[in-house]
């Protein structure tokens, strides 16, 4: 099979590294294409990364060489993957589209309006039909495709299996979340260490809003919202990669922690279609009392599935655990790609 050529926007940034990182020896994708800001435009990726790889030991071989463009949309290859903060995400992305690319987004600019898939391949595929409506309404060549927030993603692939089995009526969580998830620099040192911040600008309501958007379903050509109630609290703590969150529940249906474990445990909804970046187990179920944890449970089927444990009653809504998931991979540029195999194994990619 010839593989299809991809760019990356923003690929300069945390996530942008990921995309390098995840997308070498991909088998469907090959990235041919990398874009940032006019100020590391011009260089090859290897110059203009210098003191700023942050992921790993070294960047892949592959990637080193190639010439950093800028975010125009003039490149060759028609599928771009976009890491670019949300300060200049939403125009460039729509200049995209327009052009005719299809366009696979980190950002938050376009995942809540109407036309615009909020896409979770395990949790509503079929969300991806919007695109259909999007190039309609918008005359545009092109389509965005774009993934959640990388808090929302996690707890919210943990919740479909309830709402499947038990029907959802409130759910509470509160987040943990890591430094890479502010970009880089991010927080300055001095205000994180020996420190916890109580806020993140907008993240609370970016994840109650995503929530209702992603477990919500596909009517007469629109996403209507998933009605149950959904209170979130974010927190950013001094933790590298790697978001917890401690989330409770009120469930419509009487059941016992063993069957939540085995609605889990049994979920699984993408196995037939062989997605390459598709965990074995999209969530995995720690039995251990004192975890998941970031530093040891992140990189948990390569940072692709959501972390769980200490599910237990709670005594103001039903049932209480805790969600664990890498927020740069299954967070942000691993879910974009599963998110473009599975375009591609639907037919959109064509
Ligand atoms: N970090 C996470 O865990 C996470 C998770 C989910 C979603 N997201 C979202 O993903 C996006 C990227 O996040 P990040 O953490 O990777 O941010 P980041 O480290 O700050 O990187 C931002 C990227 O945007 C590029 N950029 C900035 N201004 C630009 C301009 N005027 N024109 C073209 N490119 C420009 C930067 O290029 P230069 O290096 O050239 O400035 C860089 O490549 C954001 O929208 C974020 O909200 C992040």
């Amino acid at each position: 099979m010839d593989k299809i050529p991809v760019g990356v926007l923003g690929a300069t940034g945390m996530v942008g590294q990921r995309f390098i990182q995840l997308l070498e020896d991909h088998p469907w994708f090959k990235l041919t294409e990398v874009a940032a800001s006019e100020k590391s435009a011009g260089k090859t990726y290897e110059e203009t990364m210098k003191g700023r790889w942050r992921i790993s030991n070294e960047i892949p071989e592959y990637a080193r060489k190639l010439k950093v463009k800028e975010c125009k949309p003039n490149l060759k290859s028609m599928m771009v993957f976009s890491a670019l903060d949300s300060s200049v995400a939403g125009e460039v992305e729509e200049d995209f589209a327009k052009n005719g690319y299809i366009v696979a987004s980190n950002s938050s600019n376009h995942r809540m309006d109407k036309d615009v898939p909020l896409l979770i391949p395990e949790i509503n595929p079929q969300h991806l039909e919007m695109v259909k409506i999007q190039k309609k309404n918008r005359k545009w060549k092109g389509f965005i495709v774009t993934n959640p927030n990388c808090t929302a993603i996690h707890f919210n692939i943990v919740l479909k299996p309830l709402q499947d089995n038990f029907g959802l009526e409130k759910v509470m969580i509160t987040s943990m979340q890591a430094l890479s998830g502010a970009g880089y620099p991010g927080v300055a040192s001095l205000d994180i260490l020996d420190n916890v911040i109580p806020y993140i600008g907008g993240e609370e309501e970016k994840v109650e809003a995503e929530t209702r958007k992603i477990l919500g379903s596909l009517k007469d050509n629109e996403i209507k919202n998933a009605q149950f109630y959904v209170s979130a609290q974010c927190n950013r703590v001094n933790v590298n990669d790697g978001h917890t969150e401690c989330v409770s529940v009120k469930l419509t249906k009487k059941t016992d922690v063993d069957e939540i474990i085995k609605s889990m445990k049994n979920f699984n909804p993408l196995r037939s279609l062989n997605l390459p970046s598709s965990p074995k187990n999209p969530i995995v179920v720690m039995k251990e009392e004192n975890r998941p944890q970031p530093k040891l449970d992140r990189n948990v089927e390569k940072g692709m599935a959501s972390v769980v444990g200490r599910i237990r009653k709670c005594s103001i809504l039903d049932y209480k655990f805790v969600v664990l998931g890498h927020n740069t991979i299954r967070g942000a540029a691993g879910a974009s790609i599963l998110n473009a195999e599975l375009m591609k194994v639907k037919g959109y990619l064509e």
